[in-house]
């Protein structure tokens, strides 16, 4: 393995089958090669439906490739049992979605302990983590809140303070400012710039211009297939 590099696509394939007999095939990745290294913080662009969030899942190994090799920190995840997967996803890679996808019945504290307790994270340092990450993200007064209780943008930031609980390598945010306001965007996207700076790798989907400006790469995806790359 490559030291420098968190997750390496070769070859990627991904078909999803649909339909009453899966008979209907789509295409969403087709033969991508890609590396992601530590540290770096890489934007992905691309129209609807090129397969952008497919591209994340599979870096995030929530969903394994039909050909090709996804390897994490040098492992091809396809290889790995349900428990190794699992630890990944929970220890090394930190999800934001464009929807927040935080759970409705937690307080804005207990999402942000929830990937911890799955982490076996005791519950004191749990809660001192807990706190202090809402406090990073300006949401101290909240954490009492529930999700319905908090504006678009705060559910935001506890998503990224939850994403953040288990000390990741590996930042993957789904347009994470596609549902919010452009001043409240960008006090997400400074969070997510602050994470970059402290070492952790960002992969970031955008279609906002500001938000590719951060990154350091570009990549450009169109019917399943990097078009571009482009190093700024
Ligand atoms: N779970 C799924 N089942 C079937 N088709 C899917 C699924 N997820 C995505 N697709 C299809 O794969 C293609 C790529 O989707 P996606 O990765 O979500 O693109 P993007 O995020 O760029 O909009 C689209 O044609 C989409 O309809
Ligand atoms: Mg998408």
């Amino acid at each position: 393995m490559k030291d420098g590099v968190i997750v390496a696509l070769e070859g990627v394939w991904k078909v999803y089958r649909m339909g009453r007999r899966r008979r209907i095939e789509v295409q969403a990745l087709r033969g991508v090669d890609l590396e992601v290294a530590r540290g770096e913080f890489l934007a992905v662009m691309g129209p609807s439906g090129s397969g952008k969030s497919t591209l994340l899942h599979l870096m995030g190994c929530l969903d394994r490739p039909t050909e090709g090799r996804v390897l994490f920190e040098g492992e091809d995840i396809a290889r790995l049992r349900p428990a190794a997967l699992a630890r990944i996803r929970n220890r090394k890679v930190g999800f934001v979605f464009q929807s927040f996808n935080l759970s409705p019945n937690l307080s804005a504290l207990e999402n942000v302990e929830l990937p911890m307790v799955f982490a076996g994270v005791p519950r004191r340092e749990r809660l001192r983590r807990a706190r202090e990450l809402l406090s990073r993200v300006g949401l101290s007064e909240r954490e009492r809140h529930l999700p319905s209780e908090l504006s678009g943008g705060e559910q935001q930031r506890v998503a990224i303070a939850r994403a953040l609980a288990n000390s990741p390598e590996l930042l993957l945010a789904d347009e994470p400012t596609g549902n919010l306001d452009s001043e409240t965007g960008k006090g997400i996207l400074s969070l997510i710039s602050e994470a970059n700076r402290e070492g952790v790798a960002v992969v970031v989907v955008t279609h906002d211009p500001e938000v590719a400006a951060c990154a350091g790469r570009h990549l450009r995806i169109r019917d399943g297939r990097i078009v571009e790359v482009t190093d700024v």
